[in-house]
């Protein structure tokens, strides 16, 4: 990858982003709803490659974690349980004067500020606003991250419910249906991806931090003994995962939390961080859970979720290891890694240099022009493509633009069909990397594709 200036990497992704389909503001013709997005047609299929990817490595090619997908309303009682009614809450700063509000951790020197915060020593009468510039800011509130709703036709306090802030709940709460169909002796993992919310006080950073995303979250359980190997363990698991997704390895790195800023249910927790345009920040989140959830589950539920060690004859409840990672912010950290520009004859050449597993499409199928004698034998080539790899076809404007175009979304390869096609049945296939070109006979082309994109 060429050096580019971090500051201009993230504005030209997010103009890019929207110009090419892969992500548009949600609602954007009443003015955006506020911190959530759309995927639109590019960026559907890379999320989808991102959430199957993981899902491929972390169920179906192990033998020791299988999957679910939990409902996002569940009783209210589950929240109260895990200690998010409690517990999950920003610190919230208002501006006496110009009642902007800002989380702590956000404003100048956030970082000491939030651990002055937690260690009950905080003193904001010298801090200005950054807003306004006035020293003029209360002292901070907690405010909780939860979106609360209600169920059925009555808004009073015994229908509410709330919308998920993390989707590791619906795997503790089916902890002993998944053990009893599926027969598990410990360690084993449940799995999930799905939507999560969090009424976030400062969104931002495109969509780093939205306020409805998705996140896919793995809990392993285990015997307190083996709990702490396994968090070493899946630290280096997840780490290989990010790499095998094109991050390079110097764009990550572990960040442990200091014991007191760890989440209410975390013994031990780590960040897998990428450094994004903005800045290293986190985008996984490695948890040493303990018994924490499924003891409070036990306790709120009245249900004894024990686990029964035959070999030991002893019950206990077991431990969890976490690997949480956002599905959005993989796919941005994903969109981050594999932008590059490059000079050419007309300019700059914008490249996003996607694994093939995960490009939007694999293939392009492009007639050199719109010729009524290409056309007819292009849109066969795409026919005898399109069962093989997900592939697009485009056929206007000139050659160059398309090949341009393809590359901006990432395309590892450009099939193009030529006048002398109709002669001897060859085509081009042009590679995105190298935009080296080689000829093939159609009839060997899918076999060619696939070898080239290693599938
Ligand atoms: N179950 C554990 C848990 O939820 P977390 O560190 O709060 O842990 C895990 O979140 C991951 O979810 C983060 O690393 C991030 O990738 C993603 N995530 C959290 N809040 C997000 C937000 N507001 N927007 C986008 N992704 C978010």
């Amino acid at each position: 990858m060429k050096t580019l200036a971090k500051e201009s990497i993230g504005e030209k992704l997010t103009s890019l982003a929207k110009r090419r389909g892969f992500v548009f503001p949600s609602s954007e013709i009443y003015g955006g709803a506020g911190a959530t997005w759309d995927f639109g047609p590019v960026g559907v299929e890379l999320k989808n490659n991102v959430k199957q990817s993981w899902w491929r490595t972390m169920v179906q090619l192990r033998d020791d974690v299988v999957g679910i997908d939990g409902a996002i309303l569940m009783h209210p009682r589950v929240w109260e349980a895990s200690g998010h009614v409690e517990n999950f809450t920003d610190p919230l700063v208002e501006c006496g004067n110009c009642r902007h509000r800002f989380r702590l951790d956000e404003l100048p020197d956030g970082d000491a500020l939030a651990t002055d915060w937690r260690a009950s020593r905080l003193d904001l009468s010298t801090v200005a606003c950054p807003n306004c510039g006035q020293r003029r800011l209360a002292d901070p509130r907690r405010f909780n991250l939860m979106f609360k709703t209600f169920v059925g036709p009555v808004e009073d306090s015994a229908s509410v419910a709330w919308l998920r802030p993390e989707t590791a709940q619906a795997i503790f709460v089916n902890f002993e249906n998944v053990q009893q169909v599926t027969r598990r002796k410990l360690p084993f993992g449940i799995a999930q991806i799905g939507k999560a919310f969090r009424n976030e006080i400062t969104p931002g950073n495109f969509i780093f931090r939205s306020r409805e995303f998705e996140q896919m979250e793995m809990q392993y359980f285990a015997t307190a003994a083996d709990a702490p190997r396994l968090y070493d363990e899946w630290k280096r698991i997840r780490q290989t995962w990010h790499v095998e997704n094109g991050i390079p390895p110097e764009k990550l790195r572990f960040r442990d939390h200091a014991p007191d800023e760890r989440a209410h249910y975390a013994a031990a927790a780590t960040d897998i961080e990428f450094e994004f345009p903005f800045g290293w920040k986190e985008f996984e989140g490695i948890h040493y859970r303990t018994d924490y959830d499924l003891r409070r589950h036990s306790e709120f539920s009245g249900k004894d979720l024990r686990y029964f060690d035959e070999a030991s004859g002893e019950r206990f409840i077991p431990h969890v290891v976490e690997t949480s990672v956002g599905a959005d912010r993989a796919t941005y950290a994903i969109l981050c890694a594999a932008y590059d520009e490059e000079p050419d004859k007309e300019g700059v050449r914008v490249v996003l240099r996607f694994k093939p597993h995960l490009a939007p499409y694999k293939v392009a199928v492009l007639p050199l022009s719109k010729n009524e004698k290409l056309v007819p034998l292009a849109r066969d080539v795409w026919a005898a493509v399109r069962p093989a790899f997900m592939s697009t076809y485009d056929e206007t404007q000139a050659i160059g633009r398309r090949y341009r175009r393809q590359d901006e979304i990432g395309t590892p390869l450009c099939v193009t069909v030529d006048f002398q096609s109709i002669e001897d049945r060859q085509v081009t296939i042009r590679e995105r990397d190298s935009m080296a070109q080689i000829r093939v006979p159609i009839a060997e082309l899918v076999d060619n594709l696939r070898e080239k994109l290693g599938a």
